[in-house]
């Protein structure tokens, strides 16, 4: 049964409103002034509401901004004299539903009553169903975003797995691009670069030759040295990566790494000439670095050089083939671990 307040100072009018409404079936609690209605309000719960504009003490124009923000989805109707349309307007605005004017017409009041539960219930029921989207939104989209990393991460786990695969068949090669990613994100760090960068460029070391997929195996096992129809053939491989990776949408920034890492800082490069900065950082970083990784493993034609004297080596590549940033960077680096090496070797 719905409880109904009917707030009235005039004793007459609130019996014969009450008894109408008792007779309608509704459960009728009355107050005669606005506080005892908000007194009543905190301790029953309340789901229609009839408000007479004209109480002694606060008037019913005050109390609807309370009384809404006690019970917001309350059925409130204003009871106002004929001349006053100001203040049933003004209720209307604060939050009331509906406005009668007395001397009450009590056919049209039940019907008043009706509609404005109707609409309680039609705002709570749109109420829950927001709650209830937002809540399921949330979740379907944290669910998607889960599966999409879940996806990223395989795909990285597969594409690393096939350069594992790659690097396994030629003993020089081995473990080539873990050494190239893991020196080019500290690299990278010593540029105080951002984290997010620092990882899309290790992800750049691990994947920057998986173009050599397409080369064939007898240029790429080639012990000596190349013609210049392999050479080109060979340098295919940074085209060929970036193609193999183009799908991978996230991988964006990478792809570039890839496609740019045998560009060269005067623009000497390949495969598209590019100069200077406008050749991705991730890129001039991970050119260093193999280099660097190749000075100092051993390879069929040169024994494995001391990493300190390879970055003197490189020296003479600075401004030619190298950013001079990213030599300052790679040299530090290198000083570092070999200091910490040195620390190492020292008797305790
Ligand atoms: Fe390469």
């Amino acid at each position: 049964m719905p409880k109904v307040l009917l707030v009235e100072d005039n004793e007459e009018s609130r019996d014969g409103l009450s008894r109408h409404l008792k007779r309608k079936g509704y459960e009728v609690l009355t107050a005669e002034t606005g506080e005892d209605a908000v007194e009543l309000l905190r301790r029953h719960k309340v789901t229609g509401m009839l408000l007479d504009v004209n109480l002694p003490g606060t008037n019913g124009i005050d109390l609807v901004p309370r009384i809404v923000e006690l019970e917001p989805h309350l059925a409130l109707l204003m009871l106002t004299a004929v001349n006053d349309a100001t203040s049933a307007a003004l209720c209307m605005q604060r939050g009331a539903m509906d406005y009668l004017t007395k001397p009450i017409d009590l056919a049209h009041l039940s019907r008043a009553i009706q509609r404005a539960l109707q609409q309680r219930r039609a705002r709570l029921d749109s109420q829950h169903l927001n709650q209830w989207l937002k809540e399921e939104v949330a979740v379907r989209t944290a669910e998607v975003q889960f599966e999409r990393q879940n996806l990223e991460r395989i795909s990285l786990a597969t594409l690393e797995a096939l350069v594992n695969a790659l690097e396994a068949k030629d003993p020089y090669l081995r473990g080539h691009s873990a050494r190239v990613a893991d020196m080019s994100a500290t690299v990278a760090a010593a540029m105080h670069r951002s984290d997010e960068e620092i990882e899309l460029v290790r992800t750049g070391g691990r994947l920057h030759d998986i173009g050599k997929i397409g080369i064939r195996e007898d240029v790429l096992g080639k012990q000596g040295p190349l013609t210049d129809r392999e050479y080109d053939h060979v340098k295919q491989h940074v085209v060929v990566g970036s193609q193999i990776l183009s799908p991978l949408v996230h991988l964006k920034h990478v792809i570039g790494f890839v496609r740019s890492h045998h560009e060269r800082w005067d623009g000497t490069g390949y495969p598209d000439r590019l100069a200077g900065e406008v050749i991705p950082l991730g890129a001039r970083i991970i050119g260093a670095v193999e280099i660097y990784d190749a000075l100092t493993t051993s390879r069929p034609y040169q024994e494995k050089m001391d990493p300190q004297l390879a970055v003197e080596r490189m020296r003479d590549l600075v401004g030619t083939v190298l950013d001079p940033a990213v030599y300052e960077a790679l040299a530090e680096v290198v000083g570092r671990r070999v200091a910490l090496v040195f620390l190492d070797d020292q008797p305790a």
